[in-house]
C-alpha cells in the first residue's frame, strides 16, 4: 500500500480526553476546552495521532455530558464555540486529529424536544420523537413493558400530564434524565445529519459514537424474554432493545455523509462506535466497508489476565474483522472501566506493583497488535483506579440509582495530576481555585506528569517509546499477526518482517522466545530472558522466527 492510499485511521493511536478531568483553566475545579488546548503539546510529545473529546455540549451533567441538551454548542462549564475553534486551530497546527463524542441514542430531559414533548398532548408529533406509551394495568400504573435501565431500575418513567393527572410513560435505557430518541421517526435522523455537518464544518476529523448498538428498539416494544438477565448483568443483552438490524442503515448514512466531506478535500473522517454486542461476529457487522470505520473491541479489555484468554480474544477479533474492510480497534481502558493497573492487580491496593507490571506489559502487547488503539487519559501515567472515594463525593448516576458501588465509574475519572506534591497537582490554575470536582488522593503525587516525564522508567516513557517505534517501524500498525510456539503462560507473535512481541503472563522468568535485537520491554530484561509479568519487542535475527 502506498502512502497516498493509506487510510490514517486503520492503525491510528487515539488518546481519549475526558475533558472535565484533564486540565482546568478557569479555577472552577472542572477541566475545560482551554485546558485541553494547553495540554495539546504534551499529547503531541507523547506521540498520539489524535484525541477523542468526551461530551462538552450544554448539559445538566446528570451523566457527565452524556445527557445532551444542545448538540451544537459548548457548555459554559467547558468554554464556548470560540474556544473550541481555537482548540481546532492548535490541533491542526500540531497535526493532532480531533474526534468528538456524539450521543445519538438519547438526549437530555432538558433538550427542547423533550420539554416540548412534556408540554404536548399524548399522540402528538412532539412525543413521536421519543418512545412515549400508555402504561399497563389498572389506570396505566404499570410500565409499558418489563425492560430494565442500564443504570438500575425500570427503563420507563411516568410523566404528569398538563392537567396534573398521571400520564404516559417514556423510555430511557439509562437514567430518567436521558430519554431515548425514536429513530423510527425520520426527524431524528435528519437532526443528527445536521449535527454531524455542524461539527464537520468546524473541521473535526470524526466522531466516537456513544451506544452505537442502540438507537433502534423492536417496533412493538415487547417484553424482554429474560428481564432477570437484563437487570443482573446491566449490560446490553436485551435482544429487543439493542442491536436491531435497522441501526446499520444509520451507519451507512453517516458513512456516506462523511465521505461527502472526504470527496471535497481528500481528508478521511472517522466514525468509531461504542459497540457492545454478544459476539465478535456480530461486532464485525458494524465495521463492514460502508458502515463504521472502527468499533471498540471490548473483549480485550474484559479478558482476564492469562495467556489463553488473551490469545483467544485476539484470534477471534483478527478472524472476524478480517474481510470487513476495517482493522481491529483495541482498547484497554476508558472512562467507564476500572483502570488496568488496578484491574490486573489486587483490587484495592497496588502495593505489590503486580498490577502496574501487568498493565505495562498489556500496553506493549496492545501497541504491537495489528490495527488501531485507544489510550485513556492517565493510562500513560499508570494511574491506578481510586477505589476509596467516600460515598458523599460520588457522582456516577449508577451509584445514585442503585445505591451500590459495584461498577461505579468515578474512580477512573479523578482529575489528572500534572505537577507538585499536593492536590490539585497543577490540575487547577492557582491557590484561589475551587477543589477538583473529585478529590485526588495524596499518592497521585507519584504519578504527576512532570515526574513521569523526568523518569525514563515511567509508564509515560514506555508509552512514548512504544508509540515512537510504532510510527517508525513498518512491521507495526496494520497487517498480519503470526503466533509463535510458546510455552504455557507465554504469548508470542511475529509482525511483518521479523518483529516479535512476547508477553510472559506468569510469575516465573521464561527464555525469550526469539533470538534477536531487543527494542523495548515493559520491565527490566536480562539478555535472552523474559521475566514474569513482562512484555518485550525484538527484531529477530532470523527472517522466519
Ligand atoms: C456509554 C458512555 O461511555 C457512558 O459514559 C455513558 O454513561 C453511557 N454510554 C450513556 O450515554
Amino acid at each position: 500500500m502506498t502512502l497516498n492510499t493509506h487510510r490514517w485511521w486503520r492503525d491510528a493511536v487515539i488518546y481519549q480526553v475526558y475533558v472535565r478531568s484533564f486540565l482546568d483553566s478557569t479555577g472552577d475545579g472542572v477541566g475545560d476546552l482551554a485546558g485541553v488546548r494547553t495540554g495539546l503539546p504534551y499529547l503531541k510529545k507523547l506521540g498520539v495521532d489524535g484525541i477523542w473529546l468526551s461530551p462538552f455540549y450544554p448539559s445538566p451533567q446528570h451523566d457527565h455530558g452524556y445527557d445532551v441538551a444542545d448538540h451544537c454548542d459548548v457548555d459554559p462549564l467547558f468554554g464556548d464555540l470560540a474556544e473550541f475553534d481555537l482548540l481546532m486551530t492548535d490541533a491542526r497546527r500540531l497535526g493532532v486529529r480531533v474526534l468528538l463524542d456524539i450521543v445519538p441514542n438519547h438526549c437530555s430531559s432538558e433538550h427542547p424536544w423533550f420539554r416540548e414533548a412534556l408540554e404536548s398532548a399524548p399522540g402528538g408529533t412532539a412525543r413521536a420523537r421519543f418512545h412515549f406509551a400508555d402504561g399497563r394495568g389498572p389506570d396505566g400504573a404499570e410500565p409499558p413493558n418489563n425492560w430494565h435501565a442500564m443504570f438500575g431500575g425500570p427503563a420507563w418513567s411516568r410523566v404528569t400530564e398538563q392537567d396534573g393527572t398521571p400520564g404516559q410513560w417514556y423510555l430511557h435505557m439509562f437514567t430518567p434524565e436521558q430519554p431515548d430518541l425514536n429513530w423510527r421517526n425520520p426527524e431524528v435522523g435528519g437532526h443528527f445529519d445536521h449535527v454531524l455537518r455542524f461539527w464537520l464544518d468546524r473541521g473535526v476529523d470524526g466522531f466516537r459514537i456513544d451506544v452505537a448498538a442502540g438507537l433502534y428498539k423492536h417496533p412493538d416494544l415487547p417484553d424482554s424474554p429474560d428481564p432477570e438477565a437484563d437487570a443482573r448483568t446491566r449490560d446490553s443483552v436485551n435482544p429487543l432493545a439493542w442491536n436491531q438490524p435497522e441501526v446499520h442503515d444509520v451507519w451507512r448514512r453517516w458513512r456516506s455523509l462523511c465521505e461527502e466531506y472526504t470527496a471535497e478535500d481528500g481528508r478521511e473522517r472517522l466514525l468509531v462506535g461504542e459497540v457492545s454486542v454478544p459476539t465478535a461476529r456480530e461486532h464485525a457487522r458494524y465495521v463492514r466497508h460502508d458502515e463504521l470505520h472502527q468499533a471498540f473491541f471490548f473483549d480485550l479489555l474484559s479478558a482476564p489476565w492469562n495467556a489463553d484468554s488473551f490469545r483467544k480474544v485476539i484470534s477471534e477479533a483478527m478472524q472476524d474483522i478480517a474481510g470487513t474492510g476495517s482493522t481491529v480497534t483495541w482498547v484497554l481502558n476508558n472512562h467507564d472501566q476500572v483502570r488496568t493497573v488496578t484491574r490486573y492487580g489486587e483490587l484495592g491496593t497496588e502495593s505489590s506493583g503486580l498490577g502496574a507490571a501487568r498493565a505495562r506489559a498489556a500496553a506493549l502487547l496492545m501497541l504491537a497488535l495489528p490495527g488501531a488503539a485507544y489510550i485513556y487519559q492517565g493510562e500513560e501515567l499508570g494511574l491506578p483506579e481510586v477505589v476509596d472515594l467516600p460515598d458523599d463525593v460520588l457522582t456516577d448516576p449508577i451509584f445514585r440509582r442503585t445505591g451500590s458501588r459495584a461498577r461505579i465509574r468515578d474512580g477512573c475519572r479523578v482529575p489528572l495530576p500534572w505537577s507538585g506534591h499536593a492536590s490539585p497537582f497543577g490540575f487547577t490554575p492557582g491557590a484561589e481555585s475551587a477543589k477538583p470536582w473529585l478529590p485526588q488522593p495524596a499518592y497521585f503525587a507519584e504519578y504527576a506528569t512532570d515526574r513521569a516525564l523526568a523518569d525514563t522508567r515511567s509508564f509515560w516513557h514506555l508509552y512514548r517509546d512504544g508509540l515512537q517505534l510504532r510510527s517508525g517501524l513498518p512491521q507495526l500498525g496494520e497487517g498480519e499477526l503470526r503466533w509463535l510456539d510458546t510455552p504455557p503462560g507465554v504469548l508470542g507473535f511475529v509482525r511483518g518482517d521479523g518483529l516479535v512481541c512476547a508477553v510472559n503472563f506468569g510469575a516465573a522468568p521464561t527464555p525469550a522466545p526469539v533470538s534477536g535485537t531487543p527494542l523495548l520491554s515493559s520491565g527490566p530484561c536480562a539478555p535472552g530472558v523474559l521475566p514474569g509479568s513482562t512484555a518485550a519487542w525484538w527484531i529477530s535475527d532470523s527472517a522466519h522466527p
